[in-house]
């Protein structure tokens, strides 16, 4: 509270927010993994438990970091630090900024993959290929060491330079330019799709339940998913939140940031499998959805080349300004916490990432393909497998657990009130609903998924 004469940087607009929020949100997660795990578990059935999730636990974990970093106008760690001074709440924003690095580093590795598909997609590389030969493309680009590093460098290098420009004049800006383009992209590819001869059958995958498919692990993967999804858990939206001007209404940017994220996956769906049904292709691909499958689609599509090129731009827009977030949750808390500056800051911790994100990198390559690390309950895994194991099953799942729980029960009831309100100038009929799920509700499930993927209880 000492330098509060000291303006600190912030989001200039309401736009500006929603477009910086928004693209944390929007990312990978929405077109490359919603796809897949879609495909895999069996489409609408799947997203409907989806949305259930997002509604009752991800809205509420979003408003609850929102309503942190405001209050204490700092980064994930700070955060905790001037809201319950002298608890070891802190050490939850800690875990984010361990999550935030673990998740960058192989985050950043299939960014530039996604780099290397535009070129590829540019200079038509998969055009009139076998798909036995397509595959074997994505084989030799992971198992490539100069190839696979290479990108994640140059990945890594924008992602830096827009954060070192700093919060209204880096991340801002770019958002407000790149989030238009990545909707843009995305309603001219949703458009195609649903006009392909032979789309009903692949619309109807993804809007017609068949409760059938549903099991107890696709519970889990969706609630897993709502979380990453919408960059919640290890305290990007804590940090985003501080950003955030206090006349603006926290309940309503929560609702719209989530409605958003999850319009884009749902448009990303919509883009990729009505192409895979009419043209034949499996839905159930796995990871190599967008990267195999849709490269086969593009190929039997006319005017294929420029789908591709769009396609893979959009998704290298959408992995940036996640990147983005996760940098600045780590660059927030080196540069308020300690002496360094926030270009330093930024310089340090983007090398850092890097480094061990090279190591990530190098799982699938003969360097490091067979070094694996044990992680409690999912056996011995290399790097890459290790660091998303190890945050989407124990860092980001406790991250959020910790934050609903201190938003429920430790922080007054009058502080998140006179957050959430503006200090009373805001309605928020909704404030009692908003406290039981932040206080029961999200925990529970929370906790649910979290002794299940760690392999304490099973269901
Ligand atoms: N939400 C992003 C995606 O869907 C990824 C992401 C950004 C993220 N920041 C995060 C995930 C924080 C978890 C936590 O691709």
């Amino acid at each position: 509270m000492d330098n509060n004469n000291v303006q600190r940087d912030g989001f200039s607009s309401k736009l500006g927010i929603i477009a910086a929020a928004a693209g944390s949100a929007i990312g990978l997660g929405n077109i490359w993994k919603f796809p897949y795990i879609t495909g895999i578990y069996g489409g609408a059935a799947f997203i409907l438990v989806y949305l259930v999730c997002i509604a009752l636990i991800g809205l509420p974990v979003m408003l609850s970091e929102f309503t942190i970093g405001r209050r204490a106008q700092a980064n994930a760690v700070g955060s905790f630090k001037k809201l319950a001074p002298g608890t070891p709440w802190f050490l939850t924003g800690w875990m984010g900024f361990v999550a935030a690095f673990s998740i960058l580093s192989f985050y950043g590795v299939v960014a530039g993959w996604t780099l290397d598909y535009v070129v590829k997609a540019i200079t038509g590389a998969y055009v009139g290929l076998e798909p036995d030969a397509i595959g074997g493309l994505f084989g030799a680009l992971i198992s490539s060491p100069v190839a696979t590093v290479g990108w994640q460098l140059v990945f890594m290098a924008v992602t830096a330079g827009v954060v070192m420009g700093g919060v209204k004049d880096g991340i801002e800006k770019y958002s407000k330019i790149l989030m238009p383009l990545l909707l843009v992209i995305i309603l001219i590819l949703d458009i195609r799709a649903v006009t392909l001869p032979g789309a009903g059958e692949g619309v109807n995958f993804l809007f017609k339940p068949d409760f059938s498919a549903l099991n107890a692990e696709a519970v889990l993967v969706a609630l897993g998913h709502a979380f990453f999804s919408l960059s919640l858990g290890m305290g990007t939206m804590i940090t985003y939140g501080s950003y955030i001007g206090k006349k603006e209404n926290l309940g309503e940017t929560a609702l719209q940031v989530t409605i958003a994220d999850t319009l884009i996956a749902l448009a990303a769906g919509l883009a990729i499998f009505p192409a895979v049904f009419a043209f034949g292709v499996e839905p159930a691909a796995g990871p190599g959805l967008v990267f195999i499958t849709l490269p086969n689609v593009f190929n039997q599509m006319a005017g294929g080349m420029i789908w591709g090129i769009l396609f893979f731009s959009l998704l290298a827009i959408a992995a940036l300004t996640s990147a983005i977030s996760i940098l600045e949750v780590v660059v927030a808390y080196l540069s308020e916490e300690t002496s360094m500056s926030r270009h330093k800051a930024t310089l340090v911790s983007a090398v850092a990432i890097t480094f061990v994100g090279v190591l990530a990198g190098l799982s699938y390559t003969s360097v490091l393909g067979g070094v694996t690390i044990p992680l409690p309950g999912f056996g011995s895994l290399v790097v890459f497998d290790w660091l998303d194991a190890l945050s989407a099953n124990y860092l980001l799942p406790l991250g959020g657990l910790f934050i609903s729980l201190f938003v429920g029960w430790k922080m007054v009831r009058k502080d998140v009130e006179a957050e959430v309100s503006n200090d009373g100038t805001v309605k928020i009929g909704w404030i009692g609903m908003f406290l039981i799920l932040a206080k029961v509700v999200a925990p529970i499930a929370i906790a649910i998924v979290f002794l299940n993927g760690v392999g304490i209880i099973k269901l």
